[in-house]
């Protein structure tokens, strides 16, 4: 991909502490939703127009995917995307490497919808998604009757046959996962009867959302430890319907948390997603006392949006339980960030998870607000991070590892440290967040080449 090439040759990209950031902005489109509207567009019957598509890369990789599927995917627009569908169980066997670039996303749940379809594919991805464990998908899909060829570890490159008859089954996920859901539930469109996924948490619900939202018939109902069952009824006629891909909260984090850390700061962030199971950082962030208010509160295309604004001001530590974790994956090498300028103690509980995002993120924390002069201890699956209440150190050198949320929580850093923050490589960031650096500098950041 790019920026494996790219990091080759890259140079560091420093952040310095500036003065104040303000203004009001609006973030790319969710990464999450933009992957399954392309994808459910390609399932169904007719034309999906998508407005307000991310245009990063993961997303692209899954529209590549789709095209090399057999369905039609074509920009028509700035972020504007138009999907002509093939069907349930429409899929065209590839003629060569499914190559899905850094995304997690776009491998799980592609290799769901193949599980059941008659043909054989060979998927890969780049460096970091090579590491990345598949057999999370692999072992309920093969239930389903699947066949897989995996390297060790159940990693990729790997090849899928799709099942020829598929057996629908009751799937309890091992680790809350919203990807293995959603490949599950993927791979149920093709087969019939109902497909159920047990949750031990919830997780994000956006292909649930969506699949409704095409004609699907999916049910919920709570199970008594917490959990939930999700069920899907085989085969629906799934019909095109227009998309429109509410502003990545898990984008937007960063010029909010940017904007709490650098004194004086005043950021709003427009049209932003704040479905429940995606706003565990803004619950963190009110506990440690952050001025965030949610203006303008609507729903758009299926999904709760609001403008979300942040005021800088002292945070305080605080306890993050497990329970949480669900609902912020994504968010704690940025929270990590943010408790490093708090005053106290912050003690994120449950992240094994990390340890198998785009990079081992749980170290790369670790390693990053160490290197930057901030007590910080990984304790089993907890991450202790104790804020002094004033700016970090500094000064390091970050290694992104291909990976774009490491690379932006770091400039963020930056942005409130006595010395510069330098990260290695920033060319991943377009994975998720295509002119995240432009859009930070004109809020007042300074971020640039060395
Ligand atoms: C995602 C689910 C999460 C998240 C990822 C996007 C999704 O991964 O970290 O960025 O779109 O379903 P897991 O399912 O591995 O928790």
């Amino acid at each position: 991909m790019a920026h494996s090439a790219a990091s080759l040759a890259a140079s560091p990209t420093v952040a310095r502490r500036c003065s104040l950031l303000a203004g009001t902005i609006r973030v790319p489109g969710d990464k999450s939703i933009s992957h399954r509207a392309l994808m459910l567009g390609a399932l169904a019957i007719g034309r999906t127009e998508i407005s307000g598509l991310l245009e990063g890369e993961d997303v692209l990789a899954t529209a590549a995917a789709l095209n090399a599927l057999g369905a039609r995917v074509s920009r028509a627009g700035d972020g504007k995307w138009v999907v002509d569908g093939i069907g349930v169980g429409g899929l065209a066997e590839p003629e060569d490497l499914l190559d899905l670039g850094n995304s997690g996303t776009a491998a799980r749940l592609l290799l769901g919808m193949l599980a059941t379809h008659p043909i054989t594919a060979f998927v890969t991805g780049d460096a970091s998604l090579r590491r990345r464990p598949m057999g999370r998908v692999v072992e309920p899909l093969s239930r389903i009757g699947a066949r897989f060829v995996t390297r060790e570890g159940g990693r990729l490159p790997l090849a899928v046959s799709g099942a020829v008859d598929p057996i629908p089954i009751v799937y309890r996920l091992p680790v809350p996962s919203a990807q293995v859901k959603s490949a599950v539930l993927l791979a149920g469109l093709n087969a019939p009867g109902a497909t159920t996924v047990i949750e031990p948490q919830p997780t994000r619900d956006h292909t649930e959302r969506m699949l409704r939202h095409f004609g699907a018939t999916v049910s919920t109902e709570p199970e008594e430890d917490g959990g939930l069952r999700v069920t899907l009824e085989g085969f629906p006629e799934m019909t095109a319907a227009p998309i429109i891909v509410p502003g990545d909260p898990s984008s937007a984090a960063f010029p909010l948390v940017a904007a709490l850390i650098v004194p004086g700061s005043e950021v709003t962030v427009e049209g932003i997603g704040i479905n429940p199971l995606r706003t565990g950082l803004l619950e963190c962030l009110d506990e440690m006392g952050a001025d965030i208010a949610l203006l303008n509160r609507r729903e758009e295309g299926g999904e709760p949006v609001a403008d979300i604004r942040a005021r800088a001001g002292t945070l305080t530590g605080t306890e993050i339980p497990a329970e949480r974790a669900p609902r912020m994956i994504d968010e704690y090498p940025l929270l990590a960030v943010a408790a490093a300028c708090a005053r106290g103690r912050t003690v994120m509980r449950g992240l094994a998870e990390l340890r198998v995002k785009e990079s081992d993120r749980l170290s790369a924390i670790g390693a990053g607000l160490a290197a930057c002069g901030v007590r910080v201890a990984i304790d089993g699956d907890d991450l202790i991070v104790d804020g002094a209440g004033n700016l970090p150190a500094g000064g390091a050198l970050i290694a992104t590892q291909l990976d774009h949320r490491i690379a932006m929580a770091f400039l963020v850093m930056g942005l409130a440290a006595n010395q510069a923050v330098r990260i290695d490589d920033a060319a991943p960031i377009a994975t998720s967040f295509p002119g995240f650096i432009a859009m930070m500098n004109r809020l007042g950041a300074a971020i640039g080449q060395e």
